[in-house]
């Protein structure tokens, strides 16, 4: 059989042999033919192509006339030389290099600290996660020990005790979004997005056809009673505000589920950091306060990797069971690769070893860049948790002009404009600290950093400054 496709025309003035020699020589240069791959017997190939055998075998003449193929005598024709690949007529345009220097650091924020992955446990994984066959059929609600280690996962790092039945596997945070948004909510529906917030969200609620309405948030998170009357869900980062890094007081997670069991509305409680904590314990999570009205979203994503695209939702039945049922309508759900890696560092106690490792590197790391800013008289805001700060500036021009600086110095920011749905009444930059390789690595980006905000005149600090 001749896996490459082969079109003859018949009604051409060029013979069919020179023709199926063309086909076959461009099949080559183009890399669908390859050294060493052989090809069909000539009456086969004839066969194929409803040609008669001279055709078949003069093509081949030609080839081996060339160098291209040779045979031998009962073992058949090989490929044994490619001609060179035709230059392309309209080349894509070159990709536009968006970094104007060598990357120093990548400061913004949302990155793992993957580098502090060991790869034997990694390795260790990924080999057990390979130990049994692949499903026939996907699970749409994810593996049973997956939703078995997930709801041990969160009992032990989040205190939230939650049966395995009530746990879904998901794409990841952003994924699960999306699935809520077609499968909960209804097109048109608002959903109150913290503002500034997590933008992949809005986006993620946008794209689904629902409208946004930014939530107002202080230094304690969500501000509960300026949420919108017409929302019929709220999506909110009780844990460690997105991007503003504050914490929501108990008194705001009991307001904030009656305001939702008074509309029968959702809360969606994106616990995208919680294991990431540094100094007081956490806070009882909003899906504790009101398992009948919020959905707790979790991710590996910080605490592993974005890549592995592994999350998991929990939540009441009903949501659970329709996110099931559009799963089944839309054949949509979750890759099980990642389910079965995660599962693997579960059980074998490797990620809670990992997550010590990460929450006492990221502390330190936290300590030295507050610290380095702290001496220039520059004050971080955000908990101690997680793996960002944010510097408010005084304006959304300078904002801008210091992204842009810093692009220039090799050091990759985000503004704080990007966490906007709307006008901006804030600026600044928010300053991830997980990504680079090693804290050294972190502290080597610090002077060129601290004389970027310096010389950018930061906002006068009307908030309250990160704890250090
Ligand atoms: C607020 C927030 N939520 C969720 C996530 C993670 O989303 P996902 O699980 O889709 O990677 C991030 C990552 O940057 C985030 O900042």
């Amino acid at each position: 059989m001749l896996d490459v496709p082969v079109v003859l025309d018949r009604a051409a003035a060029r013979p069919l042999a020179d023709q199926l020699a063309d086909a076959l020589r461009e099949a080559a240069a183009a890399g669908r033919l390859r050294v060493g791959e052989r090809l069909p017997a000539t009456r086969a190939l004839a066969a194929t192509l409803a040609v008669s055998r001279t055709v078949t075998a003069a093509a081949y003449d030609q080839l081996h006339a060339e160098g291209w193929i040779a045979g031998r005598q009962g073992a058949g024709t090989f490929v044994v030389a490619v001609p060179p690949a035709r230059p392309v007529e309209n080349p894509m345009p070159a990709p536009v290099s968006l970094a104007s220097a060598p990357v120093l650091a990548d400061l913004r924020p949302g990155s793992p600290w993957t580098a502090g992955l060991r790869t034997d446990v990694w390795r260790r994984a990924w080999r057990a996660a390979a130990d049994s066959r692949p499903e026939q059929r996907p699970l749409r609600a994810g593996r049973p020990e997956f939703r078995r280690a997930v709801a041990e996962h969160i009992v032990r790092h989040r205190g939230l005790v939650v049966d395995p039945a009530a746990v879904l596997a998901t794409a990841g945070t952003t994924a699960a979004v999306t699935e809520l948004a077609l499968a909960v909510l209804r097109r048109g529906d608002t959903v109150a997005v913290e503002e500034p917030g997590y933008p992949r969200a809005v986006g993620a609620l946008r794209a689904a056809g629902l409208q946004v309405q930014p939530a107002p948030v202080d230094d304690d998170g969500l501000v509960v009673a300026a949420l919108p009357t017409e929302a019929r869900a709220v999506y909110c980062t009780p844990a460690h505000q997105f991007p503003l890094g504050g914490r929501l007081p108990a008194a705001r997670r009991v307001e904030l589920v009656t305001w939702a069991r008074e509309r029968s509305a959702w809360v969606i409680e994106d616990d995208y950091d919680g294991e990431l904590r540094y100094d007081v314990a956490p806070l009882p999570l909003l899906a504790a306060v009101g398992p009948d009205v919020v959905i707790h979203l979790g991710t590996a994503s910080k605490i592993l990797t974005p890549t592995l695209g592994v999350g998991w939702l929990a939540g009441p039945t009903g949501v659970v069971d329709s996110v099931l049922d559009y799963r089944n309508a839309a054949g949509a759900g979750p890759g099980e690769a990642g389910q079965r890696v995660f599962t693997a560092l579960v059980d074998s106690g490797d990620l809670s070893r990992h997550l010590r490792r990460v929450r006492k590197e990221l502390a330190a790391r936290r300590e030295l860049l507050v610290s380095a800013l702290a001496t220039a008289g520059l004050a971080a805001r955000g908990d101690q948790a997680g793996a960002h700060v944010v510097i408010p500036l005084a304006n959304s021009e300078t904002e801008r002009r210091v992204v842009a600086a810093a692009q220039g110095a090799g050091l990759l920011l985000d503004g704080l404009g990007r966490c906007y749905a709307g006008p901006a009444d804030r600026a600044g930059v928010t300053l991830g600290y997980a990504a680079p390789a090693t804290r050294a690595d972190l502290a080597a980006a610090l002077p060129a950093l601290v004389r970027l905000l310096i010389g950018a005149a930061p906002a006068a600090m009307s908030q309250p400054s990160a704890s250090r």
